[in-house]
């Protein structure tokens, strides 16, 4: 035993004499049954993986700060959003989306920026993505969407075809699938991207005031993104080189930030407002509800233990304090069931003990009791019911949210009809977001990623383009090898 070195134990403490050397009958062998430390050491090397998340199983993440520089006590009572100058400790998880755990960074997909902020008041999950906007608007379709990312069940491969079948019977789709073809599908890495709490959230006040609003995370390191050649060359040489990107700036001290902004509607208007504001498919157009500039996160530390602090984070929609609250969107809704359901699955019925998870800066009060992997004392001799008349915690009427104001016969609803402007955000995105190379380049990676469909899914798909843009289904038909003026007759 090396003089400075620790003292190598069993699980439980108990020294170790020989970890080179198995017990055997002699120097030939057999291996004794009775060699525990042999057992225990193979027997949880069998144990090491859990079950990776469905999806975003690809992440890397690190600690920060958000600092708040403008209180939104008129809207909310949250005390994350109105006190000035607090420093709130917080975590966030970058991810791709459809590939395994040991997939390439690069890959063309949306990222997850998964935020949990430690306030007073408990945790705040903020578990958006790069984009402000989705594939799909009602959770009824997320599984079968997922499936067109993952791998063809006959031949386990990913052929893109499944993708573009999915998308061209569902034009919901096309605004996404143009930011993920566009240059931003390939983000260089989490610090030179923005994020989006994507859906409509609420906040609301101690007058009993409801306000929508949407939540953005603007990168100060400006945009840069990786062309699609690149991408795929990194993905060979490097395919982990965006968790290696932000924890070396982290390392060398080189902090990243993100300008943090609110866009904020009154309860009212979303009565009337051109645009469903509960529409995951669409964004709320800056000139109809201005950024408010509130503050900014900063991330530098990197965590010392990647499966610990990373891959056991669980990061949930229903997670909000009081005076942030959800909003009809029907995403979001069942978003709000699904996460604490999956980190159930995934790391047990007591994941919020694990040290990563747990709210550092609010007493955690409750009345559940036991299950496994219970590490808390368990509430040691406390009363596990209530009411009872021994003091335990009670319900605070105060941060009653106030009552939420619905409508309609219950049912399975399509989108109305008046809503189903599904191709004038994508036009404005074509048209006056992109230009002449960006357009060019998304046509580009659009041909070179349909290039495996069948033609009746490349024609439908080009349908959808050319109302989008004549110019843009022109110009996807050209790169197919395909009569432009048939395709769009079809
Ligand atoms: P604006 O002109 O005010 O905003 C356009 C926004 O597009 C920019 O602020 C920027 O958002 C984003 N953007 C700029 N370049 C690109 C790019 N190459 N790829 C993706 N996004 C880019 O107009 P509107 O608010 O009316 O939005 C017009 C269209 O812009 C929308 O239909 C939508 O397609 C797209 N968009 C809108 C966003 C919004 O929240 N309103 C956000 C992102 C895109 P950012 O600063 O967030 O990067
Ligand atoms: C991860 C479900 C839509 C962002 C996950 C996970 C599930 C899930 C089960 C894995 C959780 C885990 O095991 O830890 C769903 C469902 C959706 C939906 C059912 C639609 C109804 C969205 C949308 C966004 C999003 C719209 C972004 C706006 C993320 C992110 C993660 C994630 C960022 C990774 C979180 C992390 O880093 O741990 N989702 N998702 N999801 N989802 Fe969704």
């Amino acid at each position: 035993m090396a003089d400075q070195s620790p003292r190598l134990t069993t699980a439980f403490g108990n020294p170790i004499s020989d970890n080179q050397n198995s017990i055997t009958a002699g120097p030939r062998g057999p291996v004794l049954m009775q060699d525990y430390h042999l057992i225990e050491k193979m027997a949880h090397f069998n144990r090491e993986r859990i079950p990776e998340r469905v999806v975003h199983a690809k992440g890397y993440g690190a600690y920060g700060t958000f600092r708040l520089t403008k209180s939104l006590e008129q809207y909310t009572r949250a005390k994350v959003l109105t006190e000035v100058g607090k420093d709130v400790q917080m975590v966030a998880r970058f991810s791709t989306v459809g590939g395994e755990s040991g997939s390439a960074d690069t890959a063309r997909d949306p990222r997850g920026f998964a935020l949990k902020f430690y306030t007073s008041e408990g945790n705040w999950d903020l578990v958006g993505n790069n984009t402000p906007i989705f594939f799909v608007r009602d959770a009824i379709k997320f599984a079968d969407f997922i499936h067109t990312q993952k791998r063809d069940p006959r031949t386990h491969l990913k052929p893109h075809w499944r993708r573009w079948d999915f998308w061209g019977l569902s034009p919901e789709a096309i605004h996404q699938v143009m930011f993920l073809y566009s240059d931003r599908g390939t983000p260089k890495s989490a610090r030179f991207m923005n994020g989006y709490g994507s859906h409509t959230y609420s906040l609301w006040n101690d007058k009993g005031e409801r306000y929508w609003v949407k939540f953005h995370f603007h990168t100060k390191q400006g945009i840069q993104n990786f062309s699609a050649a690149e991408a795929d060359k990194i993905a060979g040489e490097d395919p982990d080189y965006s968790a290696a990107d932000l924890s070396s700036a982290i390392e060398k001290n080189d902090f990243p930030k993100w300008r943090v902004d609110v866009q904020i509607m009154p309860e009212a208007d979303a009565d009337t407002y051109r645009i469903n504001p509960f529409d995951l498919t669409k964004v709320w157009p800056h000139s109809d509800y201005p950024l408010i500039e509130i503050g900014e996160m900063e991330l530098n530390k990197n965590p010392e233990n990647y499966f610990a602090e990373i891959e056991q984070s669980a990061f949930e929609p229903s997670n909000i304090v009081p005076g942030i609250g959800f909003s009809p969107d029907k995403m979001l809704q069942n978003r709000v069931l699904s996460y604490a359901d999956a980190h159930r699955y995934r790391l047990g019925v007591n994941y919020q003990q694990i040290p990563v998870n747990q709210a550092k800066n609010a007493p955690v009060q409750t009345y559940h009791r036991d299950g496994a992997m219970r590490t808390d004392g368990n509430h040691g001799a406390q009363v596990d019911y209530e009411p009872n008349s021994f003091g335990g915690p009670v319900q605070d009427p105060s941060v009653q949210e106030p009552p939420l104001r619905l409508k309609g016969d219950a049912g399975r609803y399509g989108w109305p009809k008046d809503d189903e402007d599904l191709y004038g955000q994508p036009t404005i995105f074509w048209s006056k977001v992109l230009d002449d190379g960006g357009r060019q380049r998304l046509v580009d990676n659009i041909v070179d990623s349909m290039g495996d469909s069948p033609r009746h899914i490349q024609d439908r798909m080009i349908a959808h383009w050319y109302k989008v843009h004549p110019d843009f289904g022109q110009g996807v038909a050209k790169g197919l090898g395909i009569d432009a003026g048939r395709a769009a007759a079809e």
